[in-house]
């Protein structure tokens, strides 16, 4: 089972590959960090391609690097004081709280200008920080919604029905892969592994229902079709609901049902006459 799923992944993969390498005659590293300006590139939303393979900046009215941007006065001073954390000569060390703070000033997602404008604070070329933008999935390059549901991706997830989260997720919301839906409440995405896998499969809710300084990232583990949607609706009602296990046998990442070894009390080391030695 495990083989035929990693086989049907790589012929993924090897396909993607091989489409990009039509589409784009663009070298790998390109492919996988495209930063391109060029009308050329196919978009993202484009639905004979992979979404998760293929990342672009595409301009847009709402994202272009011509569209001005800065860290706002109060902002300003965090910025001073985030730099000042780094020596003088390593400003560019502060690439990933600065973007961080973009992005919250931004309403939850980073522009191209917001990041040109951290490129200039810390001076360095622009695709700097395109590289660690493109590369940390908590940085989202478009819109979200107030709830962005990510469904892991990585293969333990997958084995456990990730692609069945999804669907259920895309199609109770009436969205495609990062779109937002019409009332901006919920967007879908995917991240990889997030050190959850013993309670496979499980989303990540980043949650910027209180504004995006004040958001927050909960696990939902263990779910299923049914429970995802289940989850959006109480967090369209408002409801704060436990993150962590979704299922009622678990405790946490204990088995399911409780253990069935391990049961007593540990034997303590036996005592060593040190004396003796
Ligand atoms: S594979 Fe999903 S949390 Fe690790």
């Amino acid at each position: 089972m495990l083989g035929r799923l990693a086989a049907t992944r790589l012929l993924e993969i090897r396909q993607a590959f091989r489409r990009a390498a039509q589409v784009t005659n663009h070298c790998f590293h390109c492919f996988f960090f495209s930063f391109s300006f060029s009308s050329k590139f196919l978009p993202s939303t484009d639905p004979s391609l992979p979404p998760n393979l293929i990342s672009m900046h595409i301009d847009s009215p709402d994202n272009n690097p011509d569209m001005p941007w800065e860290f706002n006065s109060q902002n300003q001073e965090k910025v001073k004081e985030i730099i000042s954390h780094y020596p003088s000569n390593y400003k560019q060390s502060a690439v990933i709280p600065l973007l961080d703070l973009a992005q919250q000033q931004h309403g939850g997602w980073l522009p191209v200008s917001a990041m040109n404008a951290v490129a200039k604070v810390i001076e360095v070329a622009p695709i700097r920080v395109y590289e660690v933008a493109t590369f940390y999935s908590m940085f989202n390059r478009t819109p979200v919604g107030k709830y962005h549901l990510l469904v892991c991706g990585t293969t333990p997830c997958m084995i456990r029905g990730s692609r069945e989260i999804e669907d259920a997720l895309l199609k109770h919301l009436g969205v495609k892969r990062n779109e937002v839906t019409k009332d901006g409440l919920f967007s879908v995405g995917e991240m990889e592994c997030m050190g959850s896998c013993v309670n496979a499969p499980m989303i990540t809710v980043a949650d910027y229902s209180s504004g995006s300084e004040g958001y927050s990232y909960n696990y939902y583990e263990d779910v299923t079709p049914k429970r995802v949607v289940e989850i959006v609706e109480l967090l369209r009602k408002g409801e704060k609901l436990p993150p962590g296990t979704q299922n009622a046998k678990r405790i946490m990442s204990g088995p399911e049902g409780g253990n069935t070894t391990l049961l007593t009390d540990p034997k303590p080391p036996p005592c060593r006459d040190l004396d003796a030695c």
